[in-house]
């Protein structure tokens, strides 16, 4: 890990537990992993349950099927960067259970940050979204020329931006969780997934 990213996430991990009431009840912030080195990051939404719990981005089932995406994709966990738009899990509680929800604006921006710091550490070529939340908070952290219109529209289609002292090529598809509860985005998804080692090619590198 880079030096300046683990000085960021300590720093980080303070300011954002004192926003406990904003975010209700969680373990402790999650930030990003895998090689800090690469040129491609990868954002997810936030943390669920065994993440928030071991600390770790898509670990668990999450895990499991962010490493079927990434096989359709020829990429490897351990080759890219791996974070959230979110760095805590937001909850939803009734009496007798405690369950995931989509971040609130108020959320995304509270991680903004972070993940704006993360992304200029690294100075990503590609990225890669998973969903609505982590492209709306990517384009909000680059400050990125781009005017967000739907993902159905946006997704699998990459988009060369600048962010800062950096170009990259932002690359929206579907979040895994969506295609869970609506099966029809599972072709679009894998689509965009099998032509990523193409897009990669067409940006030098070689995959
Ligand atoms: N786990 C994560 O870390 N992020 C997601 O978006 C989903 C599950």
């Amino acid at each position: 890990m880079k030096a300046e990213l683990q000085n960021l996430y300590e720093t980080e991990r303070n300011r954002l537990l004192e926003l406990k009431d904003l975010m209700g009840d969680y373990s402790s912030p999650v930030f990003g992993e895998g090689d800090a080195f690469s040129t491609i990051v990868l954002v997810g939404e936030a943390p669920g349950a065994n993440e928030a719990e071991q600390g770790r981005v898509f670990v668990g089932k999450a895990g499991e099927q962010l490493n079927a995406m990434l096989a359709l994709a020829n990429l490897k966990r351990e080759e890219i960067f791996i974070t959230n738009a979110v760095k805590f899990r937001p909850i939803k509680r009734t009496k007798t259970s405690v369950s995931n929800r989509t971040p609130t604006i108020a959320e995304i921006n509270a991680s903004n940050y972070v993940l704006q710091k993360e992304l200029e550490l690294i100075k990503p070529h590609f990225v890669i979204t998973l969903g609505n939340t982590a492209l709306s908070a990517v384009i909000k952290a680059t400050k990125a020329n781009i005017k967000f219109t739907t993902l159905k529209e946006m997704q699998g289609k990459p988009r060369k931006l600048r962010a800062f002292d950096f170009r990259f090529t932002l690359y929206p598809v579907y979040h895994p969780a969506s295609v869970i509860y609506n099966r029809e985005l599972q072709p679009a998804l894998d689509e965009s997934l099998v032509r990523i080692p193409e897009i990669l090619r067409g940006l030098g590198y070689r995959v």
